[in-house]
């Protein structure tokens, strides 16, 4: 039987449902963004995300499917998210998918959201091999991952106070850029010279880790000393110091821990790869180091359905799926699931063993 998987992606302010042939062709892959109704708060609210996930899920699943011209009955497996995120936010899609799961008598298969940023690489036409090193940036997480085999991770280093894409968000707020600040951001420093040397965080010798509210305390002051003098700023030269600085310590990093493994694919990963920058620096980076360099598609880059499909075509393979006990998780561990199936909440509930259909 073909396996179709159908995705479900809640964690935060985008509903996205995908539907995935074969581990390999992405049928559809649909967004219905909340930017509109949070960007007048300046920020993501919870609740008005969990509401918003709510009003469109319904209508995102009926276009996914029609958009793939794939049937209910057709679906193989239901994927979703179920950690980490806002856990009304998820709730919302764990619920809906359970529900599609239960209804349709097919698996449900949880997936980890920094686990399926990683696997967004997979969506490529020419995916990594493994041994692979991923560095995944996004809203909520700066993480440094060894992958030797699908269902293996090694945190080698992370962010020790804020994450990459929340610094980008912040910085762009105190120039009063609109949310999500990152992306403005970046196009406003592309107008910029970063000849602002505001400062990197190297931590102690050979740490993987990361730190970033330094960088934006001092780019701060620097706003702010500057008011106090009556001095004008020009905002470009702003973003493009503080993108600057905080690209080069993502890149030098990366390639360190893909060095310190001995893995030669290095993959970028999350929201905030999908800055065109940090992107050309990092490949830039890997060539000189004889790596082979990956990214997704844009589109995959930022929270999407089309990457948990992916994931899941990889945990269906080894069996991994939940029952309906699934809970959702604001803080989620990634945990391997080849090894020991540590996954949370995870059950042999007798699809992987032949014993349903
Ligand atoms: O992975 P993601 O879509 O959601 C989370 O899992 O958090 O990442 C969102 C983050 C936001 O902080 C957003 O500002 C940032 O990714 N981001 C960017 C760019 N596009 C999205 N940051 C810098 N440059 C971009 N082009
Ligand atoms: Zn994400």
């Amino acid at each position: 039987m073909r396996e179709i998987i159908l995705a479900i992606e809640t964690s935060c302010d985008e509903t996205s449902v995908a539907v995935l042939a074969e581990g390999k062709q992405v049928l559809s892959s649909m967004v219905a963004s909340q930017i509109d109704v949070h960007q007048a708060y300046g920020g993501v609210v919870p609740e008005i995300a969990s509401r918003q996930h709510i009003e469109h899920i319904s209508m995102v699943v009926q276009e996914a499917l029609h958009s793939a011209s794939v049937r209910r009955e057709e679906l193989t497996a239901i994927a979703v998210t179920h950690g980490p995120g806002l856990v009304g936010a998820l709730l919302v899609g764990l619920c809906y998918a359970k529900g599609l799961s239960y209804a349709l008598g097919i698996p449900l298969v949880p997936v980890h959201h920094l686990e399926a940023h990683i696997y967004a690489n997979f969506l490529l036409p020419e995916p990594p091999s493994l041994p692979l090193c991923g560095l995944i940036v996004s809203g909520g997480h700066t993480d440094l991952i060894y992958m030797p085999r699908h269902g293996e991770f090694q945190l080698l280093g992370q962010t020790r106070d804020d994450a990459a894409g929340e610094a980008f968000d912040k910085i762009a707020r105190v120039l009063l850029l609109p949310y999500p600040g990152g992306p403005h951001l970046e196009k406003l420093a592309a107008h910029g010279q970063a000849n602002l040397n505001f400062p990197r965080a190297w931590l102690e010798p050979g740490s993987l880790d990361f730190s970033f509210s330094g960088l934006k305390s001092a780019v701060i002051n620097y706003l702010h000393t500057k008011k106090q003098q009556g001095q004008s700023v020009v905002a470009a030269d702003v973003a493009a110091g503080f993108q600057q600085a905080i690209i080069e310590v993502l890149v030098a990093r990366a390639v360190a821990a893909a060095k310190r493994v001995g893995a030669v694919n290095l993959c970028l990963a999350g929201g905030v790869s999908a800055n065109n920058a940090l992107r050309q620096a990092l490949r830039q980076a890997a060539l000189e180091q004889k790596l082979h360099f990956f990214v997704p598609e844009s589109q995959y880059c930022t929270d999407n359905a089309a990457m948990v499909a992916m994931s899941a075509h990889h945990r269906l393979q080894a069996g991994v799926v939940a029952d309906l006990s699934l809970n959702a998780a604001a803080v989620l561990p990634m945990t391997n699931w080849v090894n020991d199936h540590l996954v949370h909440n995870v059950v042999d509930n007798g699809y992987n063993s032949g014993k349903k259909a």
